[in-house]
C-alpha cells in the first residue's frame, strides 16, 4: 500500500524508532500524527515534517481517540498506525532481598506498552474502517506493533516488560483476523538492540550498549532507527504482509543476563 497521500499515526514518534518512522512516512508522502508525550520534541518534529503532534498518553483512551480524531480531521484518509510508544522496565520476579515484585509497576508497563498498543489499534482501525478501500483487495489501511525480542527470550528482571511484549506478539494473529473484515493488515516488529534515547546518553549507557552488541551475530553493531523505519515502510507497502511477528535483530538471541 503507497502511504502518499494518506495520514499515519505514531505512537512514541516524537523519539527513537518512532521518530525514524515518521520521517520515513512522510518522506513518502504521508501526513503523520505524531502521538507522544513528550510535547517538545513531539511539537518541533510535527512541525518540521508538515505533519500534527497530539499529546498523548496511550494508556488513555480519550487521548488516544483524540489523536484519532486529529488524523481525521487532517482530510487525508487515515492508512497506517504505528504503534511504537513504550516503556522500559527491570525488576526481578523476587528481588535479591526476597521482596516480590511491586504490582505498580507490574500494571504501569502493561499499561503503557500493552494497553497502549492496543488502544491505538482498536480505536484507530475503527476510524480506518470508515475510509473507502483503496485497491481491488479491499485494502483500507495497516496497522504496524513494536514489540521485542524480549517478548520471546525475556532477560532476568524483563517480567513486566516481556509480558507487555508477549502480549503484543499474542494479539498480532487474532488482530490480522478481526480486522480483515475491514481490509486491514496486521504486523508486529520485534527489534533486538536498536540504537536509541532508550538507553540514555551516560558512560554508563555506552558501557550497558556495548554489553548489549556482544551477542549481536551480523553485523556487530545496535541496529539504526532508520533501518526499523525502513522495515515499517517495507511491510505497510508489502500487502501479502499479514499477521507476521518479524525478529529484527542482527540475529541476537539474549542471554539470562
Ligand atoms: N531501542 C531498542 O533497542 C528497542 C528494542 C526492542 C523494543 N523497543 C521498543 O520500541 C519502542 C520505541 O522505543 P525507542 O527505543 O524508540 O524508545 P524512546 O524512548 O526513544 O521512544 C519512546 C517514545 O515513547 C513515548 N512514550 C512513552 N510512554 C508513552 C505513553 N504512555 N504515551 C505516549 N507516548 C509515550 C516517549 O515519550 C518517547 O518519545 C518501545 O515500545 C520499545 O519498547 C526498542
Amino acid at each position: 500500500m503507497d502511504v502518499n497521500g494518506s495520514a499515519a499515526i505514531i505512537s512514541g514518534g516524537a523519539s527513537g524508532l518512532g521518530e525514524a518512522t515518521a520521517r520515513e512516512l512522510a518522506g513518502a508522502g504521508a501526513t503523520v500524527v505524531i502521538a507522544d508525550l513528550n510535547e517538545e520534541r513531539g511539537k518541533a518534529l510535527a512541525d518540521e515534517l508538515g505533519g500534527v503532534f497530539v499529546k498523548t498518553d496511550v494508556s488513555d483512551d480519550e487521548q488516544v481517540q483524540a489523536a484519532v480524531d486529529a488524523a481525521v480531521a487532517t482530510g487525508k484518509p487515515l492508512r497506517v498506525l504505528v504503534n511504537s510508544a513504550g516503556i522500559g522496565w527491570a525488576e526481578r520476579t523476587v528481588n535479591r532481598n526476597g521482596e516480590p515484585h511491586n504490582p505498580a509497576t507490574y500494571r504501569k508497563v502493561i499499561e503503557v506498552n500493552l494497553i497502549g498498543t492496543f488502544n491505538l489499534m482498536r480505536i484507530g482501525a475503527a476510524a480506518i474502517s470508515k475510509t473507502e478501500p483503496v485497491d481491488e483487495d479491499g485494502q483500507r489501511g495497516v496497522v504496524i506493533n513494536t514489540a521485542s525480542v524480549a517478548a520471546l527470550e525475556g532477560q532476568t528482571g524483563q517480567l513486566a516488560y516481556s509480558a507487555s511484549k508477549g502480549g503484543i506478539v499474542g494479539m498480532t494473529v487474532p488482530a490480522a483476523r478481526d480486522l480483515a473484515a475491514i481490509g486491514v493488515r496486521v504486523n508486529t516488529i520485534c527489534p533486538g538492540i536498536i540504537d536509541t534515547p532508550i538507553y540514555g546518553f551516560s558512560a554508563n549507557a555506552d558501557d550497558f550498549k556495548a554489553k548489549l552488541v556482544a551477542p549481536v551475530v551480523f553485523p556487530k553493531r545496535m541496529g539504526r532507527a532508520g533501518e526499523f523505519a525502513h522495515l515499517v515502510r517495507s511491510l505497510v507497502e508489502n500487502d501479502y504482509m499479514n499477521a507476521e511477528v518479524v525478529r529484527f535483530d542482527g540475529g541476537i538471541r539474549f542471554q539470562p543476563k
